[in-house]
């Protein structure tokens, strides 16, 4: 069970031109929008990677909107991923709805912020952690990536927000891979 870069690719222009739940935008928009913003805070490859990939697990399992049960999207990409791109992306993805319940814990006022749709399926994904939880969380390695991931992912909702095409950040995606490839190879 993987994906090649090409997969990727083809997943986020082919399904990704669908709408992002109940949000205004398309999905290759919000992912597009979200590792824009990973980039201008100044995050490394595999963080901006995190962000653009975040939300796959919707497109390898499609039709779902998560309006009814927790999809647990951040899970399903996983294993497709885990051949290809290190754990600094991989982790961060699978952490990114944790780190919702984490922030409307920790952070007053935070989920106020969410938009309509994120606050539902918060309640679908268990609502807002407990704080020994929330103690738990951020002592995860990656655990302050996926928080930071978790707060492009609230702001990558614009609709018409212009952006770097989906080929800028394909290139970084296969840097990581090669390196990757490489320091397996190596050892
Ligand atoms: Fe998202």
């Amino acid at each position: 069970m993987a994906l090649n870069l090409e997969d990727i690719g083809h997943l986020l222009t082919a399904r990704g031109v669908h709408q992002y739940g109940r949000e205004a935008v398309s999905q290759l928009e919000h992912a597009l929008q979200c590792a824009r913003w990973a980039e201008k805070s100044g995050e490394t490859a595999a963080t901006v990677v995190a962000a653009l990939l975040h939300d796959l697990g919707h497109l390898l399992a499609p039709g779902g909107d998560a309006t009814e049960r927790d999809d647990l999207h951040q899970y399903l990409a996983i294993p497709f991923l885990r051949g290809l791109l290190p754990d600094a992306v991989l982790e961060p993805i699978r952490l990114h709805v944790d780190a919702k319940r984490y922030l409307c814990t920790m952070e007053p006022g935070y989920w106020e912020t969410l938009s309509p749709a994120s606050q539902h399926s918060l309640a679908l994904q268990g609502g807002p952690f407990t704080p020994k939880e929330a103690m738990q969380f951020a002592a995860q390695p990656f655990a302050q990536e996926a928080i930071r991931l978790r707060r492009y992912d609230d702001h990558a909702k614009v609709p018409g927000l212009a952006t770097p095409p989906l080929a800028h950040y394909m290139a970084l995606v296969v840097d990581l891979a090669r390196e990757r490839e490489g320091l397996l190879a190596a050892h």
